[in-house]
């Protein structure tokens, strides 16, 4: 398989008050073409701003790594040139639909601005487009839907509506930062259809909080703790036989009903320092030594690529 993104040692800092956030420390992973590559991990761990550092969206202090999108470096870009591939090759699709969208601005009109910012055409090819774009979506009756509001809508259509923005300019990358977080069961998994017959044509980068999800529809998955890759691997070798003990934590844990955030026993370390050993030894069940306050583990690959001293030599 043919490596569309490569993200390689990613550093994200933020300022907030006195101190600085170290939101991401050393973030290293990959995604093929035609792959979804889920991304899991507790509240905070970063994953967000590593979504949003790919399209360079973060207002960080501090942001550094490198990120190859079919083999060329796209973090030093200027804002002009990284503008040619946002929304054209890679598109993000946010939590929160009903928010995302303009509520003073038809459905129909929102469409087809999208479309004729990517697209030369006018404005009835756009609608057209428009139309047949979010009949693909399964939604009912689009002529009308085109002159109606996002506020009359439910949140499954509205997340229908824009994953159909995100479509409309056939990108190679897409990135769902929680798409079906705020959406009912049925609605959701209306909604991971949709996403498991994207992955036929394009790539796309998944976060969630709900190990169900990655089971359902991931093809790899990364997992996450303070910034930094913990495990990362096919889905079926993760499940079948976890390695990290924050990944074996992760499958142990019962997401909540409401939020579905991950509860593990214990709090993660402030992010205001930098990692200086593993994140995860204050809460390792597993914890071999000093090593593992002391030394940040290397990644190793073997049948899952994993960040843990258990496997590197330094912890034998
Ligand atoms: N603009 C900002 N200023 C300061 N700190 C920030 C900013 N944006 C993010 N952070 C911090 O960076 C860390 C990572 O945040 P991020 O939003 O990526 O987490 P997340 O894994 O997406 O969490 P969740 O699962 O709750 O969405 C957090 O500690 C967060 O507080
Ligand atoms: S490096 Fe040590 S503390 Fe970290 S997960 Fe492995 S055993 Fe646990
Ligand atoms: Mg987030």
């Amino acid at each position: 398989m043919e490596k569309l993104l490569e993200v390689n040692n990613l550093e994200i800092q933020f300022k907030s008050q006195k101190n600085i956030v170290y939101a991401v420390n050393g973030l290293c992973f990959n995604v093929y073409e035609k792959e979804i590559l889920g991304i899991i991990g507790e509240s905070g761990c970063g994953k967000t701003v590593t979504c949003r550092s790919i399209l360079k969206l973060n207002n960080s202090y501090e942001e550094k790594g490198n990120i190859k999108f079919n083999g060329n470096e796209i973090s030093n870009l200027e804002q002009k040139d990284l503008n040619k591939i946002r929304g054209n090759k890679i598109a993000m699709i946010f939590q929160n639909p009903s928010s995302a969208l303009n509520p003073v601005i038809t459905i129909g009109r929102q469409l087809i601005e999208v479309i004729k910012l990517h697209q030369r055409v006018t404005d009835e090819e756009a609608k057209e487009n428009g139309i047949a774009l979010i009949k693909k979506m399964g939604i009912p009756d689009p002529d009308a839907k085109m002159k109606e509001y996002p506020h009359q809508q439910s949140g499954g259509i509205n997340q229908r509506i824009m994953i159909s923005m995100a479509l409309s300019c056939n990108p190679e990358l897409i990135i769902a930062d929680e798409p079906t977080a705020s959406l009912d069961v049925t609605i959701q998994n209306q909604i991971l259809e949709i996403f498991k017959e994207l992955k036929t044509k394009l790539s796309i980068i998944f976060v969630t909080h709900d190990l169900g999800i990655i089971k359902e529809i991931a093809d790899r998955v990364l997992i996450m703790y303070q910034g930094m890759l913990m495990e990362e691997g096919k889905v079926d070798n993760i499940f079948n036989n976890p390695l990290h003990p924050y990944t074996k934590a992760l499958m142990a844990s019962v997401p909540l009903l409401n939020d579905q955030k991950i509860i593990l026993k214990g709090e993660p370390l402030s992010n205001f320092t930098k990692p200086e050993g593993c994140p995860f030894a204050s809460r390792c069940p597993e914890i071999i030594g000093d090593i593992c306050h002391n030394k940040i583990p290397e990644i190793i690959t073997n049948k899952n690529t994993v960040r843990c001293h258990i496997y590197s030599s330094g912890g034998n």
